[in-house]
């Protein structure tokens, strides 16, 4: 069944918390939401809070963080983990992959459901397949038979072309691109601007830098750099 139109997405999707890797199970479209938890407080926090925001205006909007020294952020309330209830709807507002991963697992193990967050000015084919907890962000691209991991992140402008993957808790940063058929493993940051060419696999949390242009496969945990990227080192 179509879930988004090409184009603006319509609708906002919420999708079972429990998905595995292989295959996605998408609940029925679910038009308002009374409270929205956005887990994270920080920068990347906020922009998914704006997003689930335009998405679902009438939602009450609240942030989880267990370091945030303020009570209130843009005007929403910042609690501890403690606080959220079971059956509380929870975006994934962390922006570094295993900081993510952390929390999102730990969300899973207690059945929170994920909410898929996609701004109301992304690209979504109704072709592709998205995984629980995903965030896409404003003028981000999905195109035709793209599949998005668990906890993966599609920031501003970012474009995952046809049939390419993007793995669990995996980040394609703004602006970055990945040409057809890419398939990014879980945990794999592209940096700012990067581009990744039609049909390359980079490596589970492998790193690639602002800018780089990846052209042939990327060992696991490497960090490449440059045009043509290059290995530099492993990730610490
Ligand atoms: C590649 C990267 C991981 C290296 O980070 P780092 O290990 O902290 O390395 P440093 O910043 O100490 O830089 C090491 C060297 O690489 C160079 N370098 C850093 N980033 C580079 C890049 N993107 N392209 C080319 N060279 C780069 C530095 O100039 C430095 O060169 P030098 O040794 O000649 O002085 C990081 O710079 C990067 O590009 N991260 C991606 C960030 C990003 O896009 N985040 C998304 C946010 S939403």
């Amino acid at each position: 069944m179509p879930i988004f139109k090409l184009g603006r997405v319509k609708h906002p999707i919420f999708v079972d918390s429990a998905w595995s890797g292989s295959e996605v199970r998408v609940e029925p479209l679910i038009p308002s939401l009374d409270l929205i938890a956005v887990y994270g407080a920080g920068g990347h926090g906020r922009a998914v809070a704006e997003a689930a925001f335009l998405r679902w205006p009438d939602s009450e909007i609240v942030y989880i963080d267990d370091a945030c020294l303020s009570p209130a952020l843009d005007g929403r309330p910042v609690y501890l983990p403690e606080a959220l209830s079971p059956g509380t709807p929870v975006a994934l507002g962390i922006g570094d992959n295993a900081a993510r991963e952390r929390v999102g697992r730990w969300l899973m193990d207690r059945d929170q459901p994920l909410l898929l967050v996609a701004h109301p000015h992304a690209s979504f084919s109704p072709s592709a397949e998205p995984g629980s907890g995903l965030f896409v962000g404003p003028n981000a691209v999905v195109h035709t038979g793209a599949r998005l991991g668990a906890g993966a992140v599609v920031n501003s402008g970012a474009v995952v072309e046809h049939d390419a993957r993007v793995g669990d808790f995996a980040h394609v940063a703004p602006g970055a691109v990945l040409g057809g058929g890419v398939f990014i493993d879980s945990g794999v940051l592209v940096g700012l601007g990067a581009r990744v060419l039609p049909g390359v696999h980079v490596g589970e949390r492998a790193v690639v830098a602002a800018g780089a242009v990846v052209t042939e496969d990327v060992e696991p945990e490497a960090t490449v750099v440059g045009v043509p990227a290059r290995p530099v080192g492993q990730v610490v």
